[in-house]
């Protein structure tokens, strides 16, 4: 091998890599309020500490967030990409942490009505972004088609729910459709706001159990988060609490779940976002 051949294999080899730590995560849950945008915005910058590039897609599409919470507030969304000429960096907002935002705003449930123009020069702008490692997709409660979109072509889906009666029925609800949609969905639970592992594991069993005995699947088990009076209060400070409270319980959690994602070496479905929304106008019908 002469030295420019070497040179090449380098190259090829360090993007081979790269393509494929690409990693989509989309955290959704049944019921409203549970804690996914905290968890969300703590997640992003425990991976990010870790040497991870982290963008996090907006897909609340009522009530996007996740910019708030770390204290910004983005003036464009993909709306203003698709229809007012706005590129990508335009709309996209990096946190101090180093964090980018994508926020989805009302453009999102306009995908699927984009025409082919439309459709290229949103992967056009996407490609813009290419130094991603993983993309974390904020999901509202409950399920549209485009957010099972989103689901099937996830690496993994993280679900929130927490102890309560109510948020477990409806975490089971939303099971059933993913899992009836994508069988092979993978779904991850997490249960927040717990008062100790016990009652994290015993809320995760209950739910599995029922997910065994009526749809005859299981999810698994990603972790959980404390109950804990600094998380409301970093929301308030608008300041995530792995930072302003690294050494809080609930920080302690989400620095556990983020060391699993980064242990956890899977072969992952896309290479890039621009290839990750290239599949999502396929699933939603719209051709390639
Ligand atoms: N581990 C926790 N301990 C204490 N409070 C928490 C915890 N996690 C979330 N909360 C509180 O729950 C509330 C809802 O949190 P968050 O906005 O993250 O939920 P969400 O699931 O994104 O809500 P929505 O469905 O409206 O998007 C916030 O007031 C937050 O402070
Ligand atoms: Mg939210």
């Amino acid at each position: 091998m002469d030295q420019a051949e070497r040179l090449r294999h380098i190259i090829n080899s360090r993007n081979y890599k790269k393509q494929n730590n690409f990693k989509v995560i989309t955290v959704t849950s049944g019921k409203g309020g549970v804690g996914k945008s905290s968890f969300v915005v703590n997640l992003a910058v425990a991976l990010k500490l870790r040497g991870i590039k982290v963008a996090i897609l907006d897909a609340d599409i009522g009530m996007a967030n996740v910019d708030i919470m770390y204290g910004i507030k983005s003036k464009y969304s993909l709306y203003d990409l698709i229809f007012n000429n706005k590129s990508i960096n335009d709309i996209t907002e990096i946190t101090p942490e180093g964090v980018k935002i994508i926020p989805g705003g009302s453009g999102l449930k306009d995908i699927v009505d984009l025409n082919e123009e439309q459709r290229n020069r949103l992967l056009e702008e996407f490609e813009k972004l290419d130094d991603i490692d993983v993309l974390i997709v904020d999901t509202g409660a409950g399920i549209s088609n485009i957010i099972l979109s989103f689901i099937s072509v996830s690496d993994e889906v993280i679900l929130i729910t927490t102890p309560e009666p109510t948020s477990l029925t409806d975490a089971y609800s939303l099971i059933k459709i993913i899992k009836g949609r994508y069988k092979d969905a993978n779904i991850n639970v997490v249960i927040n706001k717990v008062k100790n592992i016990k009652e994290a594991r015993e809320t995760f069993d209950k739910l599995n159990k029922t997910v065994n005995v009526f749809l005859k699947t299981s999810i698994n088990y990603k972790g959980f988060l404390f109950k804990d009076e600094r998380v409301t209060l970093s929301i308030i400070e608008q300041r995530p609490y792995v930072i302003a409270y690294p050494k809080t319980e609930a920080s302690m959690c989400i620095f556990k779940i983020a060391s699993d994602i980064i242990g956890h070496k899977n072969e992952n479905k896309n290479t890039t976002i621009k290839d990750l929304f290239f599949k999502l106008f396929g699933r939603m019908g719209l051709g390639s």
